[in-house]
């Protein structure tokens, strides 16, 4: 078992997969990214009687969709206080239909599909920790009732298992198992001239009629219609990097003694602590605790994260032991709504879903219905709401803020002095070093050997940094992340970091 797999990972068969693609083809849909996004948008074109080719570049569900907590509510934390404070009540209630929508869709596809993937209904929470989150579980209950949904607020605390200040309920949202559920989903796509590809990266697309896309070993897929649901949308053309932050948070899984907690819950403000019980097949039962989420590329991206989220973990319940950790990362719009429909203005033929700001559960799956509907001439009910092409205004501030910190990576890093000779990078971690090239990420593996990368993303060029935790190269600016070889690990970027000798 790898140190930081998901427990939804780690107690699964691998299962053989899906073939690379290794010839051309022609299709009426191309789907790019094996996630929620992407299985989703697939299997609903494929419904609609299009041929369909999905291609990911790693294993299906290897993404965030396998790395997530999978709660399926369409309460969110604060999400919806946030929503209409940018946008105002009707975007706020056009987008609780849409979350509460997606969830029934998904009810009903793991319903008539007979998924087995722990599908189970609970009511969601978000508490106040504290007396200082009351006013935002205030401001989420009044946001949630202005947009229709039912929620409660008094006593509501009272399911918690743990003594919280206030919150505000919402009964009759679910949890499941991601992975299965997509593995199920992707399972249903192959035949009637549809496929899916694994080990498959598309590093180039041309949007014309027909599209084409291109896999980094050289095939190509000819396609009426490209979706690109990589997450953070891997093509520059749409400008979603200049709106778009790249936000990584770490969960753990306890094993633990005794009954599990009745709701999922997270908390309303910093630090935030989200729980969601899990039984598996086994009979074990489990309490998923998540946070700690920060930029990504940032050097907050240490181990004692999760040593964090385990001492809460100890703290709140009768654990057993902590043996999943893991980490992940979600792309946010500034203005706070997620993306599907048409990739840039003028785009005829090329689509996105992505954006789904840590809750790709429902918005992914409302995001794939927008898509597909787009595809096959329908008029959509939520296009509005998630045109990724919408004027924002009320968000200018976050996105000068996103700006400048763009800005500082792309100049500022450049100045930052080279820290350590070769021979001084210990093992098991890793130094900027200084090559006659430039700077050089130097990591030693636990058996002494040294890995030496540029340290010029490959997407726009900002100066990675070093994720400790995860062991990686993350990029500050739009969160493409590589592994110590240089192998990218998450996009924007679509080609490796050059390894350099040292
Ligand atoms: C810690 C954490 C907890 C979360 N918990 C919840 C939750 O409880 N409820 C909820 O609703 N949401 C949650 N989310 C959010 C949710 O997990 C994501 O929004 C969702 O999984 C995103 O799905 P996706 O398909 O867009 O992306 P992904 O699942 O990341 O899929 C994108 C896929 O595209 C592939 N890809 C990328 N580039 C290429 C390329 N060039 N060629 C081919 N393939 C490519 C990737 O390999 C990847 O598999 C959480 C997020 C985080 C970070
Ligand atoms: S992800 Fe854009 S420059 Fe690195």
């Amino acid at each position: 078992m790898s140190p930081n797999e998901p427990i939804w990972i780690a107690g699964e068969e691998p299962g053989a997969g899906f073939p690379r693609l290794a010839e051309d083809l022609t299709v009426d849909v191309a789907v790019i990214g094996g996630g929620i996004s992407g299985v989703t948008t697939a299997l609903l074109c494929k419904q609609d009687g299009a041929r369909v080719a999905l291609l990911e570049r790693g294993r299906v569900a290897g993404g965030a969709s396998g790395f997530t907590t999978a709660k399926a509510s369409a309460l969110q934390q604060t999400k919806l206080a946030e929503i209409r404070r940018l946008h105002g009540d009707e975007t706020v209630a056009a987008y609780a239909r849409a979350s509460s929508e997606a969830i029934e869709w998904i009810a009903a596809t793991v319903r008539e599909r007979a998924i087995d993937c722990a599908w189970e209904r609970l009511p969601d929470i978000t508490y106040a920790a504290d007396a200082e989150q009351l006013d935002a579980v205030q401001r989420t209950a009044e946001a949630a009732r202005a947009a229709g949904l039912p929620v409660t607020t008094n006593g509501a605390e009272a399911a918690l298992p743990f003594a919280a200040a206030g919150a505000v309920r919402l009964d009759e949202q679910a949890q499941f198992h991601p992975v299965r559920y997509l593995r199920a989903l992707a399972a249903a796509i192959p035949g009637e001239e549809c496929h899916v590809f694994e080990q498959s990266a598309v590093v180039h697309v041309d949007d014309g009629s027909p599209c084409t896309i291109t896999t980094d070993d050289g095939r190509s897929v000819t396609a009426g219609a490209v979706v690109v649901a990589t997450n953070y949308p891997l093509l520059d053309r749409g400008l979603f990097f200049t709106r778009t932050e790249a936000v990584r948070s770490y969960l753990v899984a306890a094993r633990v003694r005794g009954e599990l907690p009745a709701t999922m819950a997270i908390s309303a403000g910093e630090p935030t602590r989200s729980i969601r019980p899990y039984s598996d097949a086994g009979g074990e039962r489990w309490v998923l605790v998540g946070g700690e989420g920060h930029a990504t590329g940032s050097g907050d991206a240490q181990p004692q994260r999760y040593e964090a989220l385990e001492r809460f973990a100890r703290e709140q319940f009768d654990v057993i032991d902590i043996p999943h950790r893991w980490s992940t990362q979600d792309g946010s719009p500034v203005d706070r709504l997620p993306y599907a429909g048409p990739y840039t203005p003028h785009s005829r033929h090329l689509f996105v879903n992505a954006g789904h700001q840590k809750w790709g559960m429902t918005n992914a799956t409302a995001g794939a219905r927008v898509v597909a509907d787009l595809i096959a001439g329908r008029t959509p009910a939520f296009a509005e709401l998630l045109d990724p092409n919408r004027l924002t205004l009320s968000a200018a501030p976050q996105f000068a803020k996103a700006q400048l910190h763009v800005g500082a990576h792309l100049i500022g890093d450049r100045l930052t002095p080279a820290e350590a000779s070769p021979d001084e990078v210990p093992a098991g971690e890793a130094r900027v070093v200084r090559s006659g090239l430039g700077k050089v990420g130097a990591f030693r593996d636990d058996d002494g050997t040294l890995h030496a990368v540029s340290l010029r993303c490959t997407h726009l060029g900002c100066l990675l940094h070093w994720n400790g935790a995860e062991r990686s190269w993350d990029c500050p600016c739009h969160g493409s992340r590589f592994d110590p070889d240089g192998t990218v690990l998450a996009g924007p970027a679509a080609e490796p970091l050059p390894r350099r000798e040292l």
